[in-house]
């Protein structure tokens, strides 16, 4: 297949509409969101969200987020949208925070991969909102990455994965949050996280009282533990690398790099560090800036594949506010590798 690639840095841009057009035909493509980029389809549409599935390698029972461009297009999809629903939509929206609530009858199965539920987001990124609004229609997205590998956080990441496989790539440059949504449940009692992002667990906590962090945030999942939120039971952002989260002081992660690294090894550390290591160093955003961290986690972790070093010494992040949705990917990077020094 020969995917097309367009260039918008505006929604008033002539090419929203080819990009719709494309979509409207049953097509898929990645297009920009605020957070990573997403590889969209027809919501309404089970074959459409099958190709994305295909396209990226997807396990079909990890459900997909709908994408919607304005309020209205959410009570359809769902079987009722209570209050605290409505006061995080009030608060977040658009913005980086997905909504999971019991599904309406539209949702076709393939998206939500089996389960009950539909999980939907409304993006803040002006070319995705354009996009959904000339579709008319609700757009499927999960990230646009093949899956496994690490989300794409501008358009080569995703020409690297997917050129070939789509019907297009829409580029307009770096996403501005760089780590995906946050997602919560509100089809528990208690309102749950599954998945920490740019919206952190204390504003969620001022909108909705209590919520509960789901156990998979910070943890394995047990073997053949059910997961409330699929994508996590999945090996994820991994790169070829085995990486090792080395949690201490700076100076005695440099000890522990000096007594321990090898030839081709690789440091995953903050930018103010470099000059300090005497190994390669990859950084991942500026040392007391976790926005900073979230924004390059990403582009970093593809860095370390392309160095084919053996084994990366990452710098553990600040696990609080989006720090948690930093640690929370790269620890899965690194599959709970952690050494404390
Ligand atoms: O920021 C984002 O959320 C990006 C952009 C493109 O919007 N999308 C994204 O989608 O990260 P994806 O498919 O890579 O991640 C969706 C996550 C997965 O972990 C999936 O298991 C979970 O949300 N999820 C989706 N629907 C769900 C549901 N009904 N119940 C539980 N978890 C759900
Ligand atoms: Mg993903």
């Amino acid at each position: 297949m020969k995917t097309l690639h367009f260039e918008i840095h505006s929604p008033e841009n002539d090419d929203i509409s080819k990009v719709a057009s494309i979509l409207k035909d049953g097509g898929i493509a990645a297009i920009p969101t605020e957070t990573v980029y997403g590889l969209a389809g027809n919501a309404l549409k089970g074959e459409c969200v099958k190709k994305i599935y295909r396209a990226k390698g997807r396990p079909s029972d990890n459900p997909l987020i709908v994408h919607i461009s304005d309020i209205s297009q959410w009570a359809p999809l769902v079987k009722s949208i209570p209050e605290s629903a409505l006061a995080l939509a009030e608060k977040f929206w658009p913005g980086p925070l997905t909504i999971i609530l019991p599904k309406s009858d539209i949702i076709p199965t393939e998206i939500s991969g089996g389960l009950g539920t539909v999980a939907v987001r409304m993006p803040s990124d002006e070319i995705a909102k354009a996009i959904i609004s000339a579709c008319g229609f609700p757009l499927a997205a999960p990230s646009a990455n093949t899956s496994g590998k690490p989300s794409p956080t501008c358009a080569s990441h995703v020409t690297e994965d997917l050129d070939g496989k789509i019907d297009a790539i829409v580029d307009s440059g770096e996403c501005s949050v760089g780590i995906e949504s946050t997602v919560i449940t509100l089809a528990t009692d208690i309102p749950r996280l599954l998945r920490p992002g740019g919206i952190t667990p204390e504003m969620l906590t001022e909108v909705l009282g209590e919520i509960e962090i789901d156990d998979a945030v910070y943890n394995k999942l047990h073997e053949g533990a059910e997961a409330a939120s699929p994508g996590m039971k999945y090996k994820h952002y991994s790169p070829d690398a085995k990486v090792l989260i080395v949690k201490g002081s700076f100076d005695n992660y440099k000890k522990y790099i000096e007594d321990s690294a090898e030839e081709g090894d690789v440091a995953l550390c903050f930018e103010e560090e470099v000059k300090q290591l005497s190994i390669k160093c990859i950084t991942y955003g500026r040392k007391d800036d976790p926005s900073s961290q979230a924004k390059n986690i990403f582009d970093a972790l593809r860095k370390v594949d392309e160095e084919k070093a053996k084994t990366v010494y990452a710098r553990f992040p600040e696990n609080e506010g989006i720090g948690l949705a930093v640690f929370n990917r790269l620890v899965r990077a690194a599959a709970f590798n952690i050494i404390e020094v």
